[in-house]
């Protein structure tokens, strides 16, 4: 079980404060799957980088198991179980495929299993198994082979921040069977997706709406998800300088939600 308590993220621009996380917290439960999704610039990608280590809040703690990781770095979580697939993954030049997968698992993988890794994200495994994971690889080849690693770690907590992002549509459908299956099969964990797709919320247990640095609200998906589709809760207002808030267009949500599957 992973849980956040009262967590803030600032960061300083020449003398100004800005307050990117405000006083978020909740808990993912194990052997729940659930999903975070909001407005672009909400702070989803940065909860997930908190929850990774990659950035340390600036108040508030975060357990796992019970156990204060606030402090730990970005090994030491992963040793304890926290698998993080970034929006943009990066390259990493002169690193085979095979070898990648080897290293996110930390023990022996053999060639059949990195296979069914990849071809469980819509790879041909065959083709990509020797491929140097560098700038050759397209946005969307990248994307799905870092998914590969996290699926093949299976770790506690798998954290997933816009898997549809760069992915076509038909591998997009096979993507939801594997987040389904791990659904069905998760056992003593739990996974965490940040996700503007309804396919990805439909199988959701919880939802967190993220806006403006705070938890808009959350709880279970038949609660939430009614009030997401078809409304424009993603969209927020705009304060030119010096003067009144100004109401943004609106954005079906539908379109909104269509985002990540064209990109
Ligand atoms: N280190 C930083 N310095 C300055 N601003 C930052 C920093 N990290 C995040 N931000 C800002 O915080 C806000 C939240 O960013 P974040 O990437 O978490 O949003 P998001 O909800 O993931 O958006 P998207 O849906 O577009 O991926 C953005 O306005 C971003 O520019
Ligand atoms: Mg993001």
């Amino acid at each position: 079980m992973l849980e956040l308590k009262n967590i803030r993220f600032d960061v300083q621009e020449g003398t100004n404060e800005i307050e990117i996380i405000r006083d978020v917290s909740f808990t993912i439960p194990d052997n729940k799957f659930v999903v975070i999704t909001g407005p672009n610039g909400g702070g989803k990608s940065t909860l997930a980088r908190l929850i990774a280590g990659i950035e340390k809040p600036s108040g508030g703690t975060i357990l796992l198991d019970g156990e204060d990781i606030t402090e730990k770095s970005i090994t030491d979580r992963a040793r304890m179980g926290i698998s993080y697939a970034m929006q943009q993954p990066v390259r990493f030049k002169g690193i085979q495929v095979l070898d990648l997968l080897r290293l996110a698992v930390g023990k022996r993988v053999s060639v059949a299993d990195a296979c069914q890794y990849l071809s469980r994200v819509g790879l041909c495994a065959k083709d990509y198994i020797k491929r140097e994971v560098n700038a050759s690889l397209s946005g969307g080849e990248l994307k799905r082979i870092e998914i590969a690693t996290v699926l093949a770690r299976g770790t506690k907590l798998s954290v997933f921040d816009e898997p549809e992002a760069g992915i076509d549509l038909w591998s997009f459908q096979n993507l939801i069977q594997v987040f389904e299956q791990m659904r069905d099969s998760i056992k003593d964990s739990s996974i965490l997706i940040i996700s503007h797709q309804e396919r990805i919320l439909e199988i959701a247990d919880e939802i967190i709406v993220v806006a403006d640095g705070k938890i808009d609200r959350m709880g279970p998906r038949d609660e939430i998800l009614p009030s997401l589709i078809g409304t424009t809760s993603a969209v927020g207002t705009c304060a030119p300088l010096g003067g009144k808030p100004m109401p943004v267009p609106s954005i079906p949500a539908e379109e909104t939600a269509k985002k990540g599957g064209e990109a």
